[in-house]
């Protein structure tokens, strides 16, 4: 990624201070997403760097993660696999509970999401980590599945709080834009 096409990236992320609540500075990934020359920029260096990797599936982290992830499946030929927030899958799932940077959720997958075979290449991908709580729960999931996740892939990396370090511990970490 050259700095022109990263300042691209990185100027199209809107901060909305006090979203949601008090003292959050909310990272609106909604201006990159409507912006053309960004989102493609973004999606080109995605796949040339995922292209080598040798992955089965790509796992979007519920709900952001979806739109980075399931562009991603496609250009690399891929399946996608959704990691979703509680109560929204239909079949059998296996579910983790994690602590957020506002709040406390749980997130899980269908338990034959990864494929028949044991050890399917997983990238994990979602547009942000904060405190890493809602990766680490997803990277769980998708090793308990018996898959492997490869690594995970975040647009935005929020350096302030320890989620990329804590996160390194258990998997291979690659964040675009880091603040
Ligand atoms: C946001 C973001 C990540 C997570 C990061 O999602 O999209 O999934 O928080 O926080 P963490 O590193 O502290 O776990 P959110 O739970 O707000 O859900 P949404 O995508 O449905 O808005
Ligand atoms: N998820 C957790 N923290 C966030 C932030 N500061 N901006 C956007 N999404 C988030």
């Amino acid at each position: 990624l050259s700095d022109t096409q990263r300042k691209i990236i990185e100027d199209s992320i809107r901060d909305i201070k006090d979203f949601p609540k008090p003292g959050i500075v909310f990272k609106d990934i909604t201006t990159l997403l409507n912006n053309k020359e960004a989102y493609g920029v973004l999606m080109n260096h995605l796949y040339e760097r995922y292209k080598e990797y040798d992955l089965d599936y790509i796992a979007g982290i519920d709900a952001r993660g979806f739109i980075f992830g399931a562009a991603l499946a496609q250009m690399l030929g891929l399946g996608f696999v959704p990691i979703r927030k509680q109560g929204k899958l239909p079949y059998t799932t296996i579910s983790e509970k994690y602590a957020l940077e506002y709040g406390v959720d749980e997130i899980e997958v269908h338990i034959d999401a990864f494929g028949e075979k044991k050890g399917a290449r997983v990238l994990v991908i979602d547009d942000l980590i904060a405190t890493g709580g809602t990766a680490n729960a997803a990277a769980t999931l998708v090793n308990q599945t018996g898959a492997e996740c490869v690594e995970c892939c975040f647009v935005i990396g929020l350096t302030f709080l320890d989620g990329i370090e804590k996160l390194k511990e258990k998997t291979k970490v690659y964040s675009l834009i880091e603040v």
